[in-house]
């Protein structure tokens, strides 16, 4: 049975995205930041103070225990991913995690596990799904505007853009990867989404450190702290093929650092049989008898709201469906699993 409102809710991890948390649950109406969990005393002081949050605790374990609290919002390094999500399920709670789900594909089907055995929502928040632009391009594939879309390009290139050289994201076993963890992962769930298509069939991936391991490219991004002595263990360039089981496919790459010409440039475009379209900005191309033709994509209607954690509490109270699900964020976990596989081993992964 659905909860009834207010939903009341910790956020895990003040860092620089707990405070969107704390933003985003603040903007529905029968949602209550009750608490905050920060090992950093100090920061976590700061963002209670600053938006009037009546709890702090240094350990997230003290806030499990509380049948008052409904969610566990958790905005903490992804190595905490899996261990804090999984122990918040058991107790009842309901999870918004922020991505990537965890630092493998093992780790996210115990997730999942937990998750459907508590029977509790639990969604990784791929915010580039909610966007007005995504939301207007989702509508327009599903209208049949483009036809057939059979193939999707997902980047991200950041020029400079390292979240920050020597803090856990640079780190391996903290971070579970680099940029294809940190922001391949957005695009790469974007286009998934898109095509409407969760069904890998094999994947043939590429990955480089050219940058950061020389100290070049950082973004000073994230509030951790900073270890120089830190090795610089993960990539900051990525390519990827992904060939799904319908015969579409997606071309994925993504960049912390790279030599390009333009500061940052994201989103996914799609190629259909009718036409193409882009996120960034939302635009769809046509090839018509006077010429090419390009027009701006509106969302008709919202198909969901644009603040992540506003419909996390919506499907909470049973008044929205899950905008992204567990299993959709497993099989992204999986695709990207796979082209550290194939980075490794030279070959395309065969998906199961
Ligand atoms: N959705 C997005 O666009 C987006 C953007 C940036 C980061 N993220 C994700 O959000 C997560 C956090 O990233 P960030 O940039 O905020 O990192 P951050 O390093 O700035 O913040 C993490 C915070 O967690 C705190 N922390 C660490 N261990 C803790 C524990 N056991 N209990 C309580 N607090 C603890 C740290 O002190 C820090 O304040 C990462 O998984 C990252 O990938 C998502």
């Amino acid at each position: 049975m659905a909860k009834k409102a207010p939903v009341n809710v910790a956020v895990i991890g003040a860092g620089a995205i707990g405070l969107h948390h704390i933003e985003g649950f603040r903007g529905h109406p029968d949602a209550r930041v009750v608490a905050v969990a920060e090992t950093d005393v100090a920061r976590g002081r700061e963002a209670v103070d600053r938006y009037g949050i009546p709890c702090l605790a240094a350990d997230y374990r003290d806030l499990l225990t509380r049948p008052d609290i409904d969610v566990f919002s958790i905005a903490l390094p992804t190595w905490l991913h899996a261990q804090v999500s999984i122990e918040a399920l058991r107790v009842g709670k309901h999870v918004m995690l922020d991505k990537p789900m965890t630092t493998n594909a093992a780790d996210a089907a115990r997730i999942l596990a937990a998750a459907k055995k508590a029977r509790r929502v639990f969604m990784v928040g791929q915010n580039q799904r909610f966007s007005g632009a995504a939301q207007a391009v989702k509508q327009a594939v599903e209208a049949g505007r483009l036809g057939e879309v059979y193939h999707a390009r997902a980047t991200w290139l950041r020029r400079s853009g390292i979240p920050r050289i020597g803090s856990w994201f640079t780190q391996k076993k903290f971070a579970g990867g680099g940029c294809t963890y940190d922001i391949g992962v957005h695009v790469l769930d974007l286009a998934l989404h898109l095509l409407g298509d969760f069904e890998p069939a094999c994947v043939s991936g590429q990955t480089a450190a050219k940058f950061g391991p020389q100290g070049r490219g950082d973004g000073s991004w994230g509030k951790s702290a900073i270890d120089p002595k830190r090795p610089f263990d993960v990539e900051d360039f990525c390519v990827a093929l992904i060939r799904m089981k319908s015969g579409r496919t997606i071309q994925m790459e993504v960049s912390w650092a790279a030599a390009i010409e333009q500061h940052d440039i994201n989103g996914v475009q799609l190629f259909g049989t009718e036409a193409g379209a882009t996120t960034n900005p939302a635009r769809l191309f046509r090839p018509g008898p006077d010429g090419h033709e390009s027009v701006e994509l509106k969302p008709t209607t919202a198909l969901v709201n644009d603040n992540r954690m506003a419909h996390f509490v919506d499907v909470v109270l049973g008044r929205a469906k899950p905008f992204v699900t567990p299993e959709q964020s497993l099989v992204v976990q999986r695709i990207l699993d796979a082209i550290y596989a194939s980075a490794r081993t030279g070959r395309e992964v065969r998906m199961k």
